[in-house]
């Protein structure tokens, strides 16, 4: 990283402020303003942090003007073509690709950490049957915190790497039970032999009375959507988990804040909403109907699936994606009328001078629902399955952080608009 320097002056009073330009390896260079409320006595005001840098990562770059995607200097593209989910989330952790015995460890690691105790089995029995899968992922996640904090050194790099794995292991074992739940059926142990994506499609479609074998077309496709959600730097969810992080909070609650994050349909909550937006429109014919909607400003019906804070030109996963949903479709011989309603409404959208002023393109959650659906993944799980994918990518950015000396507590300040200072009434004289 360089640094430069640059000068704000305060034409009103003649005070000035030296400020840091930082120009990492790639990217916009960044103005450090942490000096200007001690100098100038100002803050800085960025609602929804649309140009805050909030804090340093060698983890994850995105240009969204050129639609770039690099993990850890990996473009998105070679990874979803030749790497596995297990690698791809040991390249996030540790920065580099492993070697044949770093994968082999780290992928036993991964496979012995996958049971979780017996008596969280029984949280399942609190929840209604239709309770969202999303919300017993959360409350679940967070509740990892009671079996794994006495003994847990924060200040112990290895004690934080151990939950790291916990949390990579487990998660999908406690997604599939939730699913389990959801559908009356008995909670499948995980089968260490199978690989990761393998194990997850065990766990959540085969039952004690029948043999199972996995699709290797489900798991070849889950491998790869699940590389494309691995991690997309300071999103929401993955700030969220940094914010709980910087508090020195169990990595298990920082986590199931992270999920909480996730869920909204402005953020992972999205592939859900695609699907239910799909089915309302139904068909070709009504197109018209729904991009009308989502450009009347006093309608709050938004195209789902579309638009992003960072591209702005086009998601690189959303292309990868939509080629996979071909291929998924083709191999499943799933003639799916959604796909066709999905490209269709695409089409419309990219040609509508609307979207295209706005810089507003298909993002990753798009098509992600129209290939879940094919592998037979339930609506209610795929922000579920989103949250697996990230898992990789928020204990990465909490180990980075939790490693930098420099990290404080995240507090950011605000401006204030409410009352002045004024004295209290007693009821009578209200
Ligand atoms: N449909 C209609 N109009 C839209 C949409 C949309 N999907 N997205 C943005 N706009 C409009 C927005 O109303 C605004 O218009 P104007 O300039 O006239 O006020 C303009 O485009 C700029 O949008 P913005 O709201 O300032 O953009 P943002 O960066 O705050 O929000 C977003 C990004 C992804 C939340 C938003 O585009 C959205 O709600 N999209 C639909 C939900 C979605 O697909 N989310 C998944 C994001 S990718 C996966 C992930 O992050 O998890």
């Amino acid at each position: 990283m360089s640094t430069e320097t640059l000068t704000l002056t305060d034409n009103t009073t003649g005070n000035s402020s030296e400020l840091n330009l930082l120009r990492g390896t790639l990217g916009n260079p960044t103005i450090e303003v942490k000096g200007i409320p001690g100098d100038l006595g100002y803050f800085t005001h960025d609602p929804s942090f649309g140009t805050t840098a909030s804090c340093e990562s060698d983890i994850t770059f995105i240009d969204g003007d050129k639609g770039v995607l690099l993990y850890r200097g990996y473009p998105i593209e070679q990874l979803a073509e030749n790497s596995d989910y297990l690698e791809t989330a040991y390249l996030l952790i540790h920065g580099e690709l492993p070697t044949g015995q770093e994968y082999k460890e780290f992928s036993t690691i991964i496979r012995r950490h996958t049971m979780i105790n017996e008596s969280l089995k029984s949280f399942f029995n609190g929840f209604n049957y239709n309770a969202h899968p999303m919300s017993m992922m959360m409350g679940v996640v967070g509740s990892l915190a009671a079996f794994y904090h006495e003994g847990l050194n924060m200040n112990d790099r290895e004690h934080l790497m151990i939950s790291a794995h916990r949390l990579i292991s487990k998660l999908p074992t406690i997604a599939a039970a939730c699913y389990k739940h959801s559908i009356g059926e008995p909670i499948v142990y995980p089968r260490n032999d199978l690989d990761y994506c393998e194990n997850i499609l065990h766990m959540m479609f085969s039952v004690p009375c029948e043999e199972y074998k996995v699709s290797p077309l489900a798991a070849k496709a889950l491998n790869l959507l699940f590389i494309l959600h691995a991690d997309h730097e300071q999103n929401a969810s993955t700030s969220t988990v940094r914010l709980v992080g910087s508090t020195g909070a169990n990595p298990f609650a920082c986590i199931s804040a992270g999920i909480a994050a996730l869920w909204g349909p402005a953020h992972g909550g999205a592939n859900e909403a695609v699907l239910e937006m799909l089915a309302e429109i139904g068909s070709v014919d009504k197109i018209p109907k729904y991009l009308a909607k989502a450009k009347d400003k006093d309608d709050p019906f938004k195209l789902m699936g579309f638009g992003h804070r960072v591209y702005k030109n086009f998601d690189p996963r959303a292309t990868l994606i939509r080629k996979v949903c071909y291929e998924v479709l083709e191999e499943t011989g799933t003639d799916d009328p959604m796909f066709e309603l999905a490209m269709k409404l695409e089409e419309a959208a990219l040609a509508d001078s609307y979207f295209v002023e706005r810089k507003l393109y298909p993002n990753v959650d798009f098509y992600s629902g129209v290939i879940y659906k094919a592998l037979g993944i339930p609506t209610s799980m795929f922000t579920v399955m989103f949250a697996l994918a990230r898992t990789s990518g928020w204990v990465s950015h909490w180990l980075e952080m939790m490693g930098d000396t420099s990290t404080r507590i995240g507090r950011p300040r605000q401006l204030y608009t409410g009352a002045p200072l004024r004295d209290y009434l007693s009821m009578e004289k209200r």
